[in-house]
């Protein structure tokens, strides 16, 4: 049962009266910050009695009066200005508790109005290797979609593949100008990303030197600007020119920076006379790469012979970070799968009314956006959005979802918003459609995580690395002391996938975070190391005292809650279903991270609290050992939720 759903809701009822919509005010009932103020509170008389312009206190006191929530709750307090304090019932808590122990779904129902979701994530572009930067999209649907299906709904995931893009371009070109044979017919895969880096880098070289000039430029002309900008002696109008100096010089730094970083690429090339050589030999690389794609694109043999052979290796590669993530898509369309679609597309928003041709293109113009969405090339290229609009409608089709998910980073904000609402006036107005952004992993160094030399990080090498140092804790931990190597080893993997994804998650996703392996893999703090550690301690105590806990499950012996702390894990335990329903409300997985913290820094304290084993009577030994057990079950649960697993020693 989600207790806090049921409170609110037993307040609208009497809100209801009061005012016409009383869902905002039930809202306002909440989890207390301090034990002092009770389970709950409920802080809604304050702006209701400013809205209704009477002493919130009375408002308080009327509502107590007719609310009804005795069979949960002890009598409501009034505290301060208006106040609701709510305290749930020791027996009532006691009783749903009692109904956790044998219940497998830990008190959590399955939705009685199950929904259809396509969650679209991960979503890499094959052809090159997997980064850092996929790790966010990876981890974050994954857990939606975990948790959306724990609770009852149907979720297709999807991973849209960008199997269809210029990248392929780059390494057909690559393929045919520089590749080694022998390399290629040993290692494919490392053959294909060594050819994808090294016509990146020259496409990057030639970009560099046609920006720079035009950089400088700028960097001139906002210097200029800086400094005619000149003190009047008038203190309000010199106060806005500060203002505007401040940002002036932020974009003048932004400039240099980007200056910076572009001379540095052009120079390190330059200093490599073998690259120089191959550059002067492919010096319209940039041109010819767009042609392999759209030669491919139009179906040309050769280009579609060579797609053919490269796609299965690009999809193992990939496929192995999966593996080693324990993650899995319904299906994984790709882009290419809706190539043959897309004439049609363009050809129904054009019928519809809401596509034109401008200079060439054919575009949709949107209110409310500066530059349309283009949906086909002057070149008769179809792009990404128009791949978008196309995956809407087949998915539409085949799934009639009521939402689409899609776990992307912010960058592509405005491409979503363009996207969802062409898809609306298209038609597509009953799906909820929703772009679940997210923020940057960073470095120590506050910028986007990069190797030191500047490199972006792969994801094989981040999750090698993870493990390696979770192998170090499992080397220092005392519960896993008598551990053979092949086990340790086994633990390591566990914990350092469990690590990295939990790091992820617990950040709320709309922030950017700084990724650091020394805090994932703490034995403190909100990490998985520190959940895991406390379901192992939990097997650790069943292990000694030799408890078989299938029989004290089923056992009439009831659990107790006497002291306080007993009391504060008992609580926790029962709002599992409010954490959950947490995540969904607005696809936040940190929601869950936040519960399971809480859950194993209350399971801590009763630990020290509370002797199990050695517990006074054999009922309040029960009764801890039974409170112990569902701890690890609803530790284990959620955990899975977020896609990472627990073991009984670490
Ligand atoms: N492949 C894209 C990229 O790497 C992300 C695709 C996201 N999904 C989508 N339907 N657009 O940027």
């Amino acid at each position: 049962m989600n207790v806090l759903a049921e409170l609110r809701s037993r307040f609208s009822l009497v809100l209801a009266d009061l005012i016409d919509d009383p869902a905002p005010l039930a809202a306002m009932i909440l989890p207390s910050q301090d034990p002092k103020f009770g389970d709950y509170q409920a802080n809604c008389a304050m702006p209701l009695g400013k809205q209704l312009g009477q002493p919130p206190r009375e408002i308080a006191q009327s509502i107590v009066n007719q609310v009804n929530v005795s069979d949960l709750c002890h009598d409501l307090q009034i505290a301060g200005p208006g106040f609701i304090n709510l305290r749930l019932r020791d027996e009532w808590l006691v009783n749903q508790l009692n109904t956790l122990k044998t219940d497998e779904r830990l008190g959590i129902q399955e939705s009685n109005q199950p929904l259809t979701y396509v969650i679209d994530y991960s979503s890499p572009n094959v052809a090159k290797p997997m980064h850092v930067g996929h790790i966010r999209s990876t981890v974050i649907g994954d857990a939606l979609c975990r948790t959306l299906k724990f609770l009852g709904h149907r979720v297709i995931s999807d991973n849209h593949l960008g199997d269809w893009g210029t990248q392929f371009g780059m390494i057909i070109y690559g393929y045919k100008h520089f590749r080694d044979d022998a390399a290629y017919d040993r290692l494919p895969i490392e053959e294909l990303s060594r050819l994808y880096k090294l016509v990146r880098r020259l496409i990057d070289f030639f970009e560099a030197q046609d920006r720079l000039p035009e950089l400088r430029q700028s960097i001139g002309r906002q210097r200029a600007s800086i400094e005619e900008k000149q003190p009047s002696g008038d203190a309000k109008v010199d106060k806005k020119l500060k203002k505007a100096l401040r940002g002036l010089r932020e974009k003048l730094a932004d400039l240099e920076s980007q200056e910076k970083n572009l001379c540095g690429l052009v120079d390190q090339c330059e200093a490599d006379t073998a690259f120089c050589e191959t550059a002067r030999q492919h010096a319209d690389i940039g041109t010819a790469v767009q042609l392999e794609t759209a030669k491919l694109h139009a179906g040309d043999a050769e280009n579609i012979r060579l797609w053919e052979q490269f796609l299965p290796h690009c999809r193992t590669d990939i496929q192995r970070i999966y593996d080693r993530l324990d993650i899995g898509f319904d299906v994984e369309y790709g882009e290419s799968f809706y190539h043959d679609r897309l004439a049609d597309v363009v050809d129904s928003l054009e019928k519809n009314g809401l596509a034109r041709e401008s200079d060439g293109a054919i575009c949709v113009f949107l209110d409310g956006f500066e530059a349309p969405m283009i949906v086909r090339k002057r070149d008769g290229a179809f792009l990404y959005a128009t791949t978008d609009l196309a995956t809407i409608a087949y998915r539409s089709e085949t799934w009639n979802p009521a939402a689409m998910l899609y776990v992307v980073d912010h960058r592509q904000s405005e491409h979503f918003d363009k996207l969802f609402a062409v898809a609306r006036g298209w038609g597509y107005r009953n799906i909820e459609f929703q772009h679940i952004s997210f923020g940057t992993v960073l470095g120590e160094d506050n910028k986007p995580y990069k190797t030191r030399s500047g490199d972006t990080v792969g994801l094989e090498g981040l999750l090698d690395e993870a493990e390696r140092k979770a192998f170090e804790v499992v080397r220092d931990n005392e519960l896993a002391i008598d551990l053979d190597e092949k086990r340790r080893r086994h633990v390591a993997q566990v914990i350092g996938v469990a690590a990295l994804k939990y790091a992820d998650l617990s950040h709320n996703r709309t922030s950017d975070y700084v990724f650091s392996y020394d805090k994932m893999l703490s034995l403190r703090g909100n990490t998985a190391t520190y959940c895991q550690y406390a379901y192992a301690r939990i097997q650790s105590i069943f292990a000694r005292g030799n408890v078989d806990i299938e029989t004290l499950r089923n056992d009439p012996i009831p659990i107790m809650i006497d002291r306080p702390a007993e009391r504060f894990l008992a609580l926790q335990l029962l709002r599992f279903a409010e954490g959950l329903s947490a995540v969904v409300d607005d696809y936040r997985p940190n929601q869950l991270t936040n519960y399971l913290f809480e859950l194993a820094n209350r399971f801590s304290t009763f630990f020290e609290d509370c002797p199990v084993l050695k517990a006074d009577t054999q009922p309040q030994q029960q009764s801890r050992l039974l409170l112990c057990d569902i701890t690890a079950r609803t530790l284990k649960q959620g955990l899975s939720l977020l896609g990472i697993q627990v073991v009984d020693r670490m």
